[in-house]
């Protein structure tokens, strides 16, 4: 079987990711969900919308390659024929979907095997597109985007992110404090693929996070990698559930090391 075209598969994820994000914003119900006094009709809405969005990108995608296969967080799953599976965040960043905080994405990404070899982020509120295919390189509404510098641990700026088991998050803010006197300033914006395409255009120097799933990564990962991010877990291990460390060359290492010191990697919740 020949190998599928990585820029026809980044076509296909642009093309579904961009109708889902219109879908999420255009068909979101009318004004601001009621978030304290109706919390699970509001969550309903967000779930019932994440079901919706993943349900458009299958279909879409579908249409087109009718023999891939599908992992979703909203349950696609699918083993398919072709040796194309398709890794889709039909809303990342729900939290703040709720709260209408512009920072939400759809994330699609094609998975040949193993590799991530194409992915789109589309930020529905903002409109802000990145793209990226393996040996490509990464852009931000089709221009070409690269990470920072390593400005050194101390003066970088640290994205991360938190669980939803308290345990977790316990363990995570023991981590953070720690982290956190040693970098410039750290940020929690609330949806990891879009902290990840941060880190790709320079709006944070890096990023890391414990308990994300393959589809918070797929996407977001390639395209940190290919503005030049080193993409990975500790000690040599892959970026994972476990943990994600993503910055250039140099700060990584020394992110890494700090985070190695501090057993970031051991699962906790
Ligand atoms: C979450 C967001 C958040 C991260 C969590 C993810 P979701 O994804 O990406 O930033 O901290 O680990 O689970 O649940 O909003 O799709």
């Amino acid at each position: 079987m020949s190998s599928p075209d990585p820029a026809g598969l980044l076509a296909l994820a642009l093309a579904a990711a961009r109708e889902a994000a219109r879908l999420v914003v255009d068909e979101r119900p009318d004004g601001r969900l009621d978030v304290a006094a109706t919390k699970s009709t509001a969550t309903d809405i967000v779930t019932e919308m994440d079901r919706r969005s993943e349900e458009l990108v299958v279909a879409r995608i579908l249409a087109d390659r009718p023999d891939d296969g599908f992992l979703g967080e909203e349950g696609a799953s699918r083993e398919g024929t072709s040796g194309v599976t398709w890794v889709i965040d039909p809303i990342d960043g729900t939290v703040n979907y709720l709260y209408e905080i512009p920072s939400y994405a759809v994330s699609v990404a094609a998975r040949v095997g193993d590799e991530v070899v194409a992915g789109a982020v589309v930020n529905p509120a903002s409109g802000e597109t990145w793209t990226a295919t393996r040996g490509g390189g990464a852009f931000l509404d089709g221009r070409p985007v690269r990470v920072n510098a390593s400005p050194g641990l101390a003066m970088a700026l640290v994205a991360t992110g938190f669980g939803y088991a308290a345990e977790r998050r316990a363990r995570q803010a023991e981590i953070l404090r720690v982290v956190l006197p040693q970098v410039r300033d750290v940020r929690r914006a609330g949806a990891a693929s879009l902290d990840l395409c941060a880190l790709a255009c320079g709006r944070i120097d890096a990023y890391y996070e414990q308990g994300l799933k393959p589809w918070d990564l797929a996407a977001g990962g390639l395209v940190a990698a290919e503005a030049g991010a080193l993409v990975g877990g500790l000690r040599g291990r892959p970026a994972g559930e476990a943990l994600v460390v993503a910055a250039p060359p140099g700060l990584f290492e020394e992110l890494a090391d700090l985070l190695t010191e501090l057993d970031a990697d051991r699962v906790v919740g």
